[in-house]
């Protein structure tokens, strides 16, 4: 079955999260969805659609200073490990080049081991930040550079 990465509407997102279960489990991460972000950074938030609906998506934008960063990326249940997460990154990744994007980020919580693994083998450095999410909140920051395209 064909999937497409486009770029995602509101209405999208809305359908993630009817469906968040799908995507997140038991963690409740509804509130990080933010609309106006795919309303203001419409090209760098992506959904991947099928003819079962939305597979999987991300929604990131890129920073003044060149920082390609993602907010949030998940796969359906039932689509993990096909591929999915590396291709939705990949689709982004040049999304953000052409928005003059040098380096591209991301983070997770501390306890997101499936998420360091993902990270880690699409080639970036994780670490530690110990007050990232303010005092005694750490998250894990994954970074990796972005040199320009051949
Ligand atoms: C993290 C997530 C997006 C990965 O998506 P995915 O579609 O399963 O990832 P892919 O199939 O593209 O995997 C890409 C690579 O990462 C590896 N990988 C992915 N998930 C992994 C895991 N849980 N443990 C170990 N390795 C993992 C794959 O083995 C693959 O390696 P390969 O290309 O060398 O074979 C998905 O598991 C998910 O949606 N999780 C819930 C939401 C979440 O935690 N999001 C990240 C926090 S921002």
């Amino acid at each position: 079955m064909a999937v497409d990465i486009i770029p995602a509407q509101v209405t999208d997102i809305q359908q993630v999260l009817a469906d968040h279960p799908r995507y997140w489990g038991d963690r409740d991460l509804r509130s990080l969805h933010l609309l106006a972000l795919v309303r203001e950074f419409g090209s760098t938030c992506l959904v991947a659609r099928a003819d079962d609906g939305i597979r999987g998506y991300l929604i990131g934008f890129v920073t003044p200073d060149g920082t390609g960063y993602v907010h949030l990326i998940a796969t359906r249940d039932d689509t993990r490990g096909t591929g999915l997460g590396r291709a939705l990154w990949g689709a982004f990744t040049e999304a953000a080049r052409k928005q003059g994007a040098v380096r591209l980020k991301a983070i997770t919580s501390v306890t997101n081991e499936g998420s360091v693994a993902f990270h880690r083998g699409l080639g970036f450095e994780a670490h530690v930040e110990d007050d990232y999410d303010g005092p005694g909140r750490p998250m894990v920051v994954f970074t990796r550079a972005l040199p320009a395209a051949p």
